[in-house]
């Protein structure tokens, strides 16, 4: 387990060396190979999670079957609270997109630890308000830019976690095929195609399999906008 990634997630926040060792001892690690499904939307949920390796898609899917991306988690990101917060069924499906490994924490245990730690309350409220903040971002993105404006600040979205700067520009590996980064969009196959194959022939990026190498980070961050 990676114990670095674990106490820097939110649900450690102000947490003394104690303190952080009580929680950390009522979590427990859970493996997932590539592809496996955590849990389903509509799901009794019980347990909250910290990716600790890997990454996390949470997906919903439409009654004609199509799938919709709300979001990646990489290292140190948490899910499954929503249930918690506000009780009912789990509100997506949580699918592994690499290896990944998580470490989960029962709702039970969660409530002794808010009442006790206000910091932690703070920054759980602190990641539910950017979560709602971003929402609203994408919301906006869907109603006012475009499909290749949405996929460059997917892109953006995606370096700005799993980016690594390198000297020919920073390298993303995404993990995404490039039906989950249209899921992640919210278009087509084709048309994020298009915009992909649009932005490598200016020279913007290069596409490389479940990957790619952003070569000019000021061009894409303008057309983000
Ligand atoms: P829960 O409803 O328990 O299970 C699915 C989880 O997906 C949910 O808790 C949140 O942790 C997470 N989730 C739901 N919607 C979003 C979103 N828009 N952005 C990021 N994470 C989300």
């Amino acid at each position: 387990m990676n114990d670095d990634v674990l106490r820097q997630a939110p649900l450690f926040s102000g947490l003394d060396d104690d303190a952080a060792g009580a929680l950390e001892a009522s979590m427990s690690p859970l493996s997932l190979k590539r592809g496996e499904v955590l849990f389903n939307e509509g799901d009794d949920g019980n347990q909250l999670y910290v990716v600790t390796e890997g990454k996390i898609k949470l997906g919903r899917t439409a009654p004609d079957g199509r799938e919709n991306l709300l979001a990646i988690l990489g290292p140190g990101q948490m899910f499954g609270e929503l249930s918690f917060f506000d009780p009912g069924p789990r509100s997506a499906t949580a699918t592994s997109v690499t290896d990944v490994t998580v470490q989960s924490l029962s709702h039970e245990a969660l409530t002794p630890v808010l009442s006790s730690h206000a910091e932690v309350a703070l920054a759980l409220l602190n990641q539910l308000a950017g979560r709602l903040r971003r929402t609203n971002e994408v919301v906006g993105d869907l109603v006012f830019s475009d499909v290749p404006g949405r996929v460059a600040k997917a892109l953006l979205d995606l370096a700005s976690r799993f980016g690594r700067k390198a000297e020919d520009g920073v390298h993303v590996n995404h993990d995404l095929t490039q039906e989950e980064l249209a899921q992640l969009v919210g278009a087509s196959r084709e048309t994020v195609n298009k915009a992909l194959a649009d932005f490598a022939s200016r020279g913007w990026l290069r596409l490389e399999p479940r990957s790619v190498v952003i070569l000019d980070l000021e061009r894409l961050q303008r057309r983000a906008r």
